[in-house]
């Protein structure tokens, strides 16, 4: 048993060696760093536990922060982006995850003339899960479901 400890010990011992000589330029300040990354090419993006209580109205001013200049104020399309309080984006046709796809990774046009949808960095998941219920509640108040 005394044997079984120590080898636990030392298999310890050697990860935290390992950790800290694995990159001679890493900072170990606290901070996350990648440093063969080039600033931007990842982006950490988590989509919230279902039981995360989204608030639509939070999610309304995000939307009209960050979405509205191509879906309109109230989601109804513009010129440069399609309704999404519209048929096609119900959720038994486009569910939650296509939304944060959408705001993760962008979108290519497919259903549309609008171009590429870019994809949002400034929308965290959680915030994407406000815009989420805010879309809707919006749907369903004109019988989208
Ligand atoms: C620069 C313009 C632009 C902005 C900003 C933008 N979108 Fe879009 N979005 C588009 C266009 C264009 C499409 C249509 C692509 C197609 O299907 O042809 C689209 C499509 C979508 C779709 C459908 C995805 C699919 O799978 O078909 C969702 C959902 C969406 N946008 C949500 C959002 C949300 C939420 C925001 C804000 C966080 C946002 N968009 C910001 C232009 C934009």
């Amino acid at each position: 048993m005394k044997r079984m400890t120590q080898s636990v010990a030392v298999t310890l011992a050697v990860l935290v060696l390992v950790g800290c000589s694995d990159d001679p330029h890493a900072d170990h300040g606290g901070g996350v760093t990648a440093p063969h990354t080039p600033p931007g090419a990842e982006r950490e993006f988590r989509i919230p536990l279902a039981d995360f209580v989204t608030d639509p109205s939070l999610g309304q001013r995000l939307f009209v922060a960050h979405c509205a200049v191509c879906h309109g104020e109230t989601a109804h399309g513009t010129d440069q982006g399609p309704p999404l309080i519209h048929r096609i984006y119900e959720p038994s046709h486009h569910a939650d995850i296509a939304f944060y796809r959408a705001i993760a990774l962008g979108v290519h046009q497919h259903h549309w003339d609008f171009g590429d949808m870019p994809p949002v960095p400034a929308v965290d998941g959680e915030q994407a899960a406000h815009i989420i219920a805010w879309i809707r509640q919006e749907q369903r108040k004109v019988g989208i479901e």
